[in-house]
């Protein structure tokens, strides 16, 4: 039997609208069910969004006293304290601003003695909360998703993963050299985010544009991890008019 199911693809009429369009969804889904559990990204492409979301909690809109938040990855070596951690990007631009109760803010730990032990702590912590109501996803130039590089296997979990040149280059520019980059990441698997009830994977840019194309359109392939998102049950792309240049829509 093949799988028919269609991603939703919203296409914004530029890079703020495509940050409110995710927003919105985010808005949507705690709206529904106030004890959501979010699983969250880091990087450029979120910013506007968590922009949004703090807007909307200071307006008295969005509540996130009973939200749970698991984030998507964190570099090896990197403390909470060092400002290109993931734990502290999420602080900076999400959780020191909003009611969300810190304990609730799971982010993998960089400094773990023993990641073996914390990688499966850190799945059945997901399990324990009830899953993942809805998965937050940017896309690597790689079609990388969370860390998972190329060739990562769609029944992966979360685990230890070396960075490939292409991510450390690109990275780069948060840091004062590549050769600052981590070489080691924690990230969640792709089977561990495609258990989240729904994905909305999110791009901006035209440098997105070609790996966007081949996640949708292209044969769902390990080359390009995004592509393996391919049939889930509710999957939306929210990207800007450069990310979408590519489809043939
Ligand atoms: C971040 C993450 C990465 C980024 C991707 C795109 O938590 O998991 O997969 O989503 O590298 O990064 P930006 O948004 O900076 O282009």
């Amino acid at each position: 039997m093949t799988n028919t199911t269609q991603p939703t693809i919203v296409v914004a009429t530029d890079k703020d609208h495509a940050a409110r369009c995710t927003a919105d969804l985010i808005h949507e889904t705690v709206r529904e069910n106030p004890s959501s559990v979010l699983g969250l990204a880091t990087g450029g492409t979120p910013v506007g969004v968590y922009r949004l979301m703090v807007e909307r909690f200071q307006a008295g809109e969005l509540d996130f006293s009973k939200v749970t938040t698991f984030n998507l990855d964190e570099y090896v070596g990197l403390g909470p304290e060092h400002d290109q951690s993931y734990r502290y990007f999420m602080q900076q631009q999400l959780f020191d601003h909003v009611n969300v109760v810190q304990e609730s803010t799971y982010v993998p730990n960089g400094l773990a003695s023993n990641i073996e032990k914390h990688v499966a702590e850190y799945e059945e912590q997901i399990l324990q909360a009830g899953g993942i109501d809805l998965q937050l996803l940017g896309i690597g130039n790689n079609g990388h998703i969370a860390f998972n590089e190329p060739g990562s296997p769609i029944d992966s979990r979360t685990r230890l993963v070396d960075l490939t040149e292409d991510t450390i280059e690109a990275n780069s520019r948060f840091f004062e050299s590549a050769a600052e980059v981590p070489r080691h990441a924690i990230t969640m698997g792709i089977g561990t985010i495609l258990e989240a009830r729904r994905i909305v994977l999110m791009a901006t840019g035209k440098s997105k544009a070609k790996v966007v194309q081949s996640a949708i359109e292209g044969p769902a392939d390990p080359s390009n991890p995004a592509s393996l998102l391919q049939g889930h049950a509710r999957l939306t792309f929210v990207l800007d008019p450069e990310s979408a240049s590519e489809l043939s829509l």
